[in-house]
């Protein structure tokens, strides 16, 4: 193993850039050379491939994004194209790849590593949804992100005794939504594990807005369907009372600079990453498992549903906040 790029692939989550200085600085320490794809898959088959060196990552550690940049390549996606990727790289003499992103990049990290190409993931998505690794990079400054602006929302919801629906990211997991609602000291989760149960929810915010809690905040979770769509069916229901706003906190979700959490562990990935290539492994992703880095095989975990944490389900219910009903699997 002597060359080794990365690139990042799907949505961007904060972390990603701290995790490309990790495996530049790691790389070079160990004696190979580093390239960067720019651009993702798509950058790949346009054969979008620059020298990394520790000057390009300087200072990266603190930025969101990714500055490789990234994209979503249909053309990737059939054998065709994946083929013509292994090109580039042959062309290039690159013999090692690592792949951040979430899970449909891991899937064509995966095809690329059945046709014969060394390939290591990093879990790069905010959504948590990653099935064999406790936290993606991204997840917890997302979160810091979503309950700054939550509780900033309180504020004016207690002042106006409202009600606020607020819709946060999550394409099929209800891992955000459960957290944020936990953190915030919001009312209702209303998540894709779970199916609302609207009469709960009505009797929630009527009990509130005739008691002294007058405002509630109800974290929607877009995976379940937009805030606007919550919210109509709310109002449909004619039972509440109250004024009822809506916030789409929408890509800011994304913006903020990694938080000491996710600077740490896409640190310790990026490694991870390098020293599994350079040892003879691939085909899997570094995860985290109890606070411990390992490798987990592409198989064993792409195409399986992550479920939402026991314990975080057990809590929310326990102190008060409407889940809605469990669904039957
Ligand atoms: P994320 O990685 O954030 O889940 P996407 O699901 O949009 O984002 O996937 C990013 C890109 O990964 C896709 O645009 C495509 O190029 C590639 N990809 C996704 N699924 C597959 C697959 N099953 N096989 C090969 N490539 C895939
Ligand atoms: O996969 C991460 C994620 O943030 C999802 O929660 C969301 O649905 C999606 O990316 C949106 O990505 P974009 O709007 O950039 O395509």
């Amino acid at each position: 193993m002597k060359r080794i790029a990365v690139l990042t692939s799907g949505g961007d989550s904060p972390g990603m850039n701290p995790a490309i200085r990790s495996i530049t600085r790691a790389g070079l320490h160990k004696g190979l050379e580093i390239f960067g794809v720019r651009n993702g898959y798509q950058g790949l088959l346009d054969d979008e491939v620059i020298p990394l060196n520790s000057n390009i990552v300087s200072g990266r550690i603190r930025d969101a994004g990714t500055f490789l940049q990234t994209s979503r390549c249909a053309e990737f996606m059939k054998e065709a194209g994946q083929i013509r990727a292994l090109e580039v790289l042959k062309k290039h003499r690159i013999d090692g790849l690592i792949v951040i992103g979430g899970d449909g990049s891991l899937n064509g990290a995966r095809a690329l590593h059945r046709l014969g190409l060394s390939v290591i993931g990093l879990p790069g998505t905010i959504d948590n949804d990653l099935y064999g690794t406790d936290m993606g990079i991204g997840v917890d400054t997302a979160l810091n992100t979503i309950i700054s602006l939550v509780d900033m929302i309180r504020a004016t919801a207690a002042s106006h005794r409202r009600c606020f629906v607020v819709e946060v990211m999550g394409r099929g997991s209800g891992y955000l939504a459960l957290m944020t609602t936990i953190t915030t000291g919001s009312q209702v989760a209303v998540i894709p594990e779970f199916r609302m149960n609207i009469d709960h929810i009505t009797q929630v915010l009527q009990r509130r807005f005739t008691s002294n809690h007058n405002n509630s905040v109800i974290i929607v979770a877009e995976g379940v369907c937009q805030g606007s769509d919550f919210m109509k069916r709310l109002l449909d229901t004619g039972k509440v009372e109250q004024e009822i706003r809506l916030t789409v906190l929408g890509h800011v979700q994304r913006g903020a600079s990694p938080t000491h959490y996710d600077r740490l562990l896409a640190s310790r990935m990026g490694e991870m990453a390098v020293l599994s290539l350079t040892s003879g492994e691939k085909g899997s992703m570094v995860a985290t498992v109890n606070g411990r880095l390992q490798l987990r095989d592409f198989d064993d975990i792409l195409d399986r549903r992550k479920a939402l944490p026991g314990d975080a389900i057990r809590l929310a219910r326990n102190i008060g906040i409407e889940l809605g009903d469990v669904v039957e699997s």
